[in-house]
């Protein structure tokens, strides 16, 4: 037995998972075309610098970095964004807005292994460019309820908030963009108390610690309910009203879209990358205690990267943790039905007939396989049997004689006699 194996957090994928991963996949492919974004691919290794710049210190201190043999600094994408923005900020830069951008592949992370994280994994990643406006925020959860609906996920429920309303209270408060990416992070891994304290020791106003209290425990799926408290609770903070203005008009557009997925608000709802500049959102199932997807608007990213300044919102869904979420709640999904056949010579001088004739039926767009072990008639048939095979081909020399194979059905256990040129006819029938 050799002693290689996958290095710490990644996976082999064996024909059912890589099927069941490109499955999602195609119908993350499909929601891209439905609500019109359009395909990119870019590199898996970018420069540190543009990865690192406004991913937050976790995901900056998780990526797989090293230097080129040129001695650049680079590294895995830990996620699509910064490649998006920079194609946006650089070669896409005079291109007509809105842009609809679609990617979908492999992004690498250093977390730590557990059911539904690793350290490779697959997202597929939607960015909406150049539109400031509630709708754009509304069309990405949208095309999200829409993926989940369409892998056939139940129950699944969006959690929303906005950094807004948080920022526009340490803002106000002179709390600079370090210590509110600080305060933000704690909050990210609901350490309430202890981003309360950062606050205090920063030296903000009494009030601002009783209002930051009293938010975070503002949450619920009465929504309309929860945004009235945290509109009342932050009246005296201009931006911090105007961000739950933004997201009460988003979640009046999503519901009264005809959306009857489940939303939660959550005012003290924080998320781990740094670039976000307004709503942000994470989808979860009650099976696992994991997002499948997560996203927000960005507004400043572009800019930063020297683009032309361009509001921007976006998600990335993570295709394995949907896989996981399908199979905790055994969603079964059809494969495309073809019938699988085996072609089987009878002796050893009649493969070439054999492989002539699977070339034939591929050329009808039938799949086969050719036997390629030289095993004896019964053991083939038993094999293919095994190995869930609808129909065996066998090729005789007294059938070949009269332009003739044995189309066996292997499922019902009978066969007959079929000219060669029925045989397409008679396997699509
Ligand atoms: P994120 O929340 O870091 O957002 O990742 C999105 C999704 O990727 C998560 O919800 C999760 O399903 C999946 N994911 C993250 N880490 C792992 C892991 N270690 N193993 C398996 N799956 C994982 C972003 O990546 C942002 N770029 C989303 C975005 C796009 N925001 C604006 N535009």
């Amino acid at each position: 037995m050799s002693e290689f194996k996958t290095v710490r957090g990644m996976r082999d994928f064996l024909p059912k998972e890589a099927q069941a991963l490109r499955y999602v996949e195609s119908k993350a492919r499909k929601v891209a075309e439905l609500y019109g974004f359009g395909e990119i691919v870019t590199p898996i290794v970018e420069s540190y610098d543009l990865l690192s710049a406004k991913s937050g210190d976790e995901v900056r201190s998780r990526m797989f970095a090293f230097k080129d043999l040129g001695d650049r600094d680079i590294a895995l994408r830990p996620e699509f964004t910064a490649s998006v923005a920079r194609l946006v900020a650089t070669t896409l830069r005079n291109e007509p807005r809105p842009l609809r951008l679609f990617s979908v592949g492999s992004v690498y992370r250093y977390d730590e292994p557990q059911k539904g994280r690793y350290r490779e994994f697959w997202q597929s990643n939607f960015e909406l460019m150049g539109s400031s406006r509630p709708e754009a925020d509304a069309e990405i959860i949208l095309l999200t309820d829409s993926l989940m609906k369409t892998v056939g996920l139940k129950s699944y429920v969006f959690k929303i908030g906005h950094v807004g309303v948080i920022r526009g209270i340490l803002s106000k408060e002179k709390l600079d963009e370090k210590k509110q990416n600080e305060i933000m992070q704690l909050m990210d891994h609901l350490q309430y108390d202890d981003a309360l304290k950062v606050v205090q020791d920063a030296e903000a106003s009494e009030t601002c610690v009783k209002v930051l209290r009293e938010l975070v425990n503002l949450k619920g799926d009465r929504i309309f309910e929860v945004m009235n408290k945290i509109k009342e609770c932050v009246k005296d903070y201009e931006s911090a009203t105007t961000a739950a203005e933004n997201l009460q008009e988003i979640l009046k557009l999503v519901t009264e879209s005809g959306c009857r997925t489940h939303v939660t608000v959550d005012a003290g709802f924080a998320r781990g990358l740094e670039y976000y500049t307004g709503i942000i959102f994470e989808v979860t199932v009650p099976e696992l205690d994991i997002a499948l997807g997560g996203g927000g608007r960005y507004d400043r990213l572009i800019e930063l990267f020297g683009g032309n300044p361009t509001s921007a919102v976006g998600v990335a869904h993570g295709i394995d943790r949907i896989m996981l979420a399908m199979q905790e709640q055994k969603v079964t999904w059809k494969t495309n039905g073809t019938r699988k056949v085996v072609v089987v010579p009878v002796r050893e001088t009649l493969k070439i007939d054999a492989l002539k004739i699977a070339q034939v039926l591929r050329d009808a767009g039938i799949v086969v396989e050719v036997d390629v072990m030289g095993r004896k008639m019964a053991k083939a048939l038993e094999d293919a049997d095994r190995r869930g095979m609808d129909y065996a081909i066998i090729i005789g020399e007294k059938e070949l004689k009269e332009d003739a194979v044995v189309v066996r059905n292997l499922k019902k256990r009978e066969q007959s006699t079929v000219k060669i040129e029925k045989v397409i006819e008679n396997l699509q029938a």
